[in-house]
């Protein structure tokens, strides 16, 4: 599975939010997307997942463009999970699991079959909300709802995951243990993930590939080592860092803003 996109460009009315975007992702990767607030990172995510739709250019996905895929082949191909997730849905956790299951659903089948609740169980025990699949979501605390809202996406069993800000609620451990199974599911089972973040400390340890947004477009794309370098971040953030190594771990410690920050002009 590959993911194509050439000369993507999103309009949102008169904001231009993306320009002059191409890239290439390929299966088995993990893939960050990095930038300041208002680079662009939700809105490359959201239109890979067809939320907004392209003023200018294709995404390929296994060289098909996809405008032409079914709304039903879509859900089996991507999840998206976006940052902010609505508590008001008055379902349990496992009802609200049980949604992402539709795909596979027949029109005859009501009822969840084995596969479904094996899935469930095995998605659960792997995000560790097993004790929570009879609560309500309005009943969680942001941490839980987000490992479940995780949950929910591999439950889709999905070929593409895209997640904006997953770590933002998460604790210390689940920061670690929830990217550490994501990048070990896309390597085992060859998925595109691809993941918006600000902690470039999660990005450095786990990405196999960084995408740095700035202003809509692509400042700098490549491994690690590539992206993450002082004059890089210094240069698209505006602020003056430190690059620590750490026990063979790459931190990029912020030190002070370089200049009052304003916010960015896209147009
Ligand atoms: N629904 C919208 N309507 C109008 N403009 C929008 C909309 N969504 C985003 N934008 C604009 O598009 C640009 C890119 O926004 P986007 O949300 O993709 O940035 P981001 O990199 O995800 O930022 P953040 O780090 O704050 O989440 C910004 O200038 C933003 O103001
Ligand atoms: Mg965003």
């Amino acid at each position: 599975m590959k993911i194509v996109i050439r000369d993507l460009e999103i309009w949102y009315n008169s904001i231009k939010a993306l320009s002059n975007i191409s890239l290439e992702i390929v299966d088995g990767e993990l893939t960050f997307v990095i930038g300041p607030n208002g680079a662009g990172k939700s809105t490359l995510l959201k239109a890979i997942s067809l939320i907004v739709p392209p003023k200018w250019g294709v995404i390929y996905i296994d060289g098909r463009d996809v405008k032409l895929y079914s709304v039903r082949e879509l859900a089996k191909t991507i999840a998206y999970v976006a940052p902010h997730i609505s508590r008001s849905i008055p379902s349990t956790v496992l009802d609200y699991l049980m949604t992402a299951r539709y795909p596979y659903t027949s029109f005859l089948q009501f009822k969840e079959d084995k596969t479904d609740l094996e899935v469930i169980d095995k998605v659960s025990r792997q995000m560790n909300i097993i004790h929570l699949l009879n609560r309500r979501l309005d009943q969680l605390s942001s941490g839980e709802l987000q490992r479940v809202v995780i949950a929910r996406a591999l439950t889709q069993q999905p070929k593409i995951i895209l997640l904006d800000e997953p770590s933002a609620f998460l604790d210390l451990r689940y920061r670690l243990e929830i990217l550490e199974h994501i990048k070990n599911i896309t390597r085992t089972e060859n998925l595109i993930t691809i993941i918006a973040i600000h902690d470039l400390y999660l990005a450095s340890l786990y990405a196999d590939k960084i995408i740095l947004l700035s202003n809509g477009s692509i400042a700098a794309c490549g491994n690690v080592e590539e992206v993450l370098k002082e004059e890089v971040i210094e240069r698209i953030y505006g602020v003056r860092v430190e690059l620590l190594e750490v026990k063979g771990k790459r931190i990029i410690l912020p030190v002070e803003p370089l200049t009052l920050s304003t916010p960015q002009q896209n147009t």
